[in-house]
């Protein structure tokens, strides 16, 4: 079945069209289009995303997104065109249902993609399934690409060319979910069926991410910021790696080390709030003894991969812990700090000591952070299970901002 999928929980407005076959149990995607339009650049002049800002831009955005998109799907849609008449409702590119993320997210967001996806279905007649965008995270991983598919050069290249193929899973699985809005360990125990283990208590990892670059004057967002200058410093000190205590090649090297919050707790819990204060307060006691040393590169590197490495080792502690209570086969990462490069190869690493021999995915490139991909993914299945979408007027079709899987 052909699943249109828009996502707009945050600062990114996509859509997609994939082609979805094979059932719950061996499901087959392929790209049929993809676009997203970033709203970074415009929030990158404030630090950050403000929802009635995106909420504009969503508005603005979502049009001409699906314009891309089903002109990337070679479906000759004119805006006006009535039911029956559009190649959306017919014929070989018929649409067969609409997929909408409908929360976790900012609600003044998420209100746009649902507004959106409520005309789209009243209009040609489809039923909508609502999808949380969590489950899109988890999802993600389904489609792993395959080493004889054609490399796609960039996300709004939709990478059609890319072939993929869905890895196995097997259950209990566990989902490390990390991003902007969210940290959890979530244990899978089979498809669908969800149970929270461990949350942040407090910010999630990607925000304290965001806060640190904030901190260290680099712009939004602020993950890949950090991970390419800790990255760095990792590359000419070599020596310093997550696990180590880090012998910092900067005078008064205690002055960085940073705390690693609730590592020996005995719960899934996470907290990371702390962690940011404790750069702030690091930046303004360096400050005081040495001026304006964020105009020092080794000193931003430096703090950077502290930051990064005590991140990281907390991250990789409680998922193996988690790993080893449930007996885990399968772990799964997703969100966009699953792009991280060091956090990806600790992970790789820690798991592949495990005399389990568990499965470990990562979502690709361009699937990690937000997409409409995830969504139709998780439209799909949740199709599925529930036989049919929702009815188009149905009230159950809300923005709930803080939805939970
Ligand atoms: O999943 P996502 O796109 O949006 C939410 O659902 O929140 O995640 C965005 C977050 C941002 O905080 C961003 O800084 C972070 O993912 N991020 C990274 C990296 N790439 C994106 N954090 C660390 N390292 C990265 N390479
Ligand atoms: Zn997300």
């Amino acid at each position: 079945m052909k699943i249109l999928s828009i996502e707009t929980s945050c600062d990114e407005t996509a859509i997609s069209i994939i082609e979805a076959t094979g059932g719950i149990k061996k499901p087959v995607f392929k790209i049929v289009a993809n676009n997203v339009a970033s709203q970074i650049a415009l929030h990158t002049q404030y630090g950050g995303v403000f929802p009635a800002m995106a909420k504009r831009e969503h508005i603005k955005n979502l049009p001409i997104v699906l314009e891309k998109v089903l002109k990337e799907a070679k479906i000759n849609h004119t805006p006006s065109a009535e039911y029956g008449h559009s190649p959306l409702a017919r014929g070989r590119n018929k649409i067969d249902l609409i997929a909408v993320t409908v929360g976790p997210g900012l609600e003044p967001a998420l209100w746009t993609g649902i507004v959106f996806a409520k005309e789209l279905a009243e209009k040609y007649k489809l039923p909508i399934v609502p999808v949380n965008h969590m489950e899109g995270h988890v999802l993600s991983v389904l489609m792993q690409e395959h080493p004889s598919g054609l490399k796609a050069t960039s996300p709004s290249q939709g990478r059609k060319n890319a072939k993929y193929k869905t890895p196995k899973i097997s259950f209990p699985a566990l989902a490390l979910l990390i991003s902007g809005g969210h940290t959890e360990i979530v244990l899978v125990k089979d498809w669908m069926k969800y149970k929270i283990l461990g949350a942040t208590r407090d910010d999630a990892v990607g925000e304290a991410f965001d806060k640190v670059a904030r901190m260290l004057e680099l712009p939004y967002p602020g993950g890949p910021e950090i991970s390419k200058l800790a990255e760095k410093m990792r590359i000419s000190h070599p020596s310093v790696s997550a696990g180590t205590p880090s012998h910092l090649p900067l005078a008064g090297q205690e002055k960085f080390r940073l705390p690693r919050p609730m590592l020996h707790s005995k719960d899934f819990d996470f907290s990371f709030s702390g962690l940011k204060t404790a750069v702030l307060y690091m930046i303004r006691d360096l400050k005081k003894e040495n001026g304006d040393i964020l105009k020092n590169e080794k000193v931003k590197q430096s703090i950077a991969l502290e930051f990064e490495n005590a991140v990281t080792e907390v991250l990789v502690a409680k998922t193996l812990s988690a790993m080893e209570k449930y007996k885990i086969k399968t772990l799964i990462v997703g969100g966009g700090v699953s792009a991280n490069k060091h956090i990806k190869s600790e992970i790789q690493k820690a798991v592949k000591k495990l005399d389990s021999n568990p499965l470990l995915y990562f979502p690709e490139k361009d699937l990690s952070t937000d997409n409409a991909i995830m969504i139709a993914i998780a439209g799909y299945f949740r199709f599925l299970k529930n036989k049919k979408g929702v009815r188009i007027n149905s009230n159950a079709l809300k923005a709930v901002g803080n939805l939970t899987l």
